[in-house]
């Protein structure tokens, strides 16, 4: 088993805060992401599939197919996007980086599998010192 990752970057801006606190409260726990004009982040998104290697082609999958499913899946979606209000996976949910992997590793997973090869992680640095992430479970 060998695992190939393909590194992407987009921006977007988002807000976390709940409405049945207070905003001290929401200014204690969400910190600078609580701001009611909202505000954004320069997000770096990882992601690892893993298979065996193809004999004909000595490539697990290829790399720029994996590439065009995180553009058409996931990039065209949240890029300079607002991920509370613009993009439809993410309605309705909270827009911290945790949740953000597990969307992101849903609406991947098949295609990923469709290209002979399986998702293994989706990780997503939000800020220099933060990353998140998640293996499906
Ligand atoms: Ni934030």
């Amino acid at each position: 088993m060998v695992y190939i990752t393909r590194k992407e970057t987009f921006s977007a801006a988002h807000k976390l805060s709940r409405q049945d606190w207070s905003d001290q409260k929401n200014q204690e726990v969400f910190g600078k992401c609580s701001n009611p004009n909202w505000h954004g982040h320069n997000y770096v998104l990882w992601v690892t599939v893993k298979g065996e290697v193809n004999p004909e082609t000595g490539f697990v999958t290829n790399l720029s197919d994996v590439s065009q499913v995180l553009k058409s899946y996931i990039l065209d979606k949240l890029d300079h996007k607002n991920l509370d209000m613009d993009v439809d996976f993410m309605k309705g949910r909270y827009s911290s980086t945790e949740v953000l992997a597990v969307e992101i590793w849903k609406q991947i997973e098949k295609p990923i599998m469709a290209l002979g090869c399986s998702l293994h992680s989706v990780k997503i640095q939000e800020t220099e010192k933060n990353t998140v992430e998640y293996f499906g479970s």
